[in-house]
């Protein structure tokens, strides 16, 4: 055989072998996933999802819920290294204080796949990032508010997610490069909600309060659905109407965003896939049976949905997906 077959042969073996080993998918697997906890109805849909992509693909998925806790995540990430399991999923509660943790894992040659937060931190330290553009997402929630507003003063009160968190930060740059140039729009009041919708209201009770009642608002911008809904009700038992008297936005699209849109309460949500588990096991599934590098940054889409994209029917679509 001529050394130009042989290499031809060669070739075609290798990327039988590989396409083989790829096939082999991750079952059996062991999987660690940190999960922040569950602060929204989009966290909880988040961890269905997973759970139930690791039972389709056969994976042995260890979970641990850090309740909100840096040091909850850190602690369980140090027990996956320990026990030696395949890959480690977290889903970072704030941007900082990762380093030390994920260059312990890096040592014990574990890739870690980041879940819909980013970090600060050197790249090397994990092997892709899966998650939304949280910048687009605040620039989407802007621009719709821009075209709903026109010409006309627009005094905004912004509810803020948790603090140190990438999609915070993220999400209130968006935004404020997203009406910069709209002298007639201003963000007056900023306060954190923590992502949550109890926090949501009790935010929004003290910026009512101290609108004159509401009087000087037109609109709520809020990081995350679920303080919208905790908005919305605070707005109601301030005797305004939600949507009309006082607009909202917000960014998720849980099915309760939808619920106040078919009631006229809610106007603008920009969509975040609760399916990041998905691309990160067909990232690991590549990595660890073929050693295939994914990209550095896996990114999901961001769509703005109003009343005008059949609320009921996105309702409807969503609501058996464990939110
Ligand atoms: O990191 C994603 C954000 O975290 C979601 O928008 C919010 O609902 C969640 O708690």
């Amino acid at each position: 055989m001529k050394l130009k077959q042989k290499l031809a042969l060669g070739a075609g073996l290798m990327a039988l072998s590989l396409s083989s080993a790829w096939a082999q998918g991750l079952e059996g697997k062991v999987i660690g996933f940190s999960q922040i906890g569950s602060e929204s109805g989009w966290r909880a849909a988040e961890t269905s999802v997973t759970k139930a992509e690791a039972e389709k693909r056969g994976v042995d998925l260890k979970f641990a819920d850090a309740q909100q806790k840096q040091e909850n995540q850190i602690k369980a990430i140090r027990g996956f290294i320990a026990q030696g399991v395949d890959a480690i999923l977290v889903a970072p509660v704030v941007a900082t204080g990762w380093e030390e943790v994920l260059t312990e894992a890096k040592e014990a040659n574990i890739p870690v796949v980041l879940l819909d937060r980013g970090i600060e931190a050197p790249q090397e330290l994990y092997l892709t990032s899966v998650a939304s553009d949280q910048v687009k997402e605040g620039r989407v929630a802007a621009e719709w508010l821009v075209g709903a507003v026109g010409e006309a003063t627009c005094n905004v009160v912004e509810l803020q997610g948790t603090v140190g968190s990438s999609p915070a930060i993220n999400r209130k740059q968006g935004f404020e490069d997203g009406i910069a140039g709209h002298a007639n729009i201003t963000i007056s009041r900023s306060q954190t909600g923590d992502f949550t919708r109890a926090k949501g209201k009790e935010v929004m009770e003290g910026f009512l309060k101290a609108e004159g009642g509401g009087a000087g608002i037109c609109a709520v911008y809020a990081h995350n659905d679920d303080m919208a809904v905790g908005a919305i009700q605070a707005i109601k038992d301030a005797g305004l109407k939600p949507g009309t008297d006082i607009k909202v936005v917000s960014i998720d699209a849980v099915p309760d965003i939808f619920a106040a849109m078919v009631a006229g309460e809610a106007n603008a949500t920009v969509e975040l896939t609760p399916n990041m588990a998905g691309p990160a096991f067909d990232a690991l599934d590549a990595y660890l049976n073929a050693g295939t590098v994914p990209e550095k940054f896996i990114i999901t889409e961001s769509k703005l949905y109003t009343p005008a994209d059949d609320p009921q029917g996105e309702y409807d679509r969503r609501k058996g997906l464990g939110y």
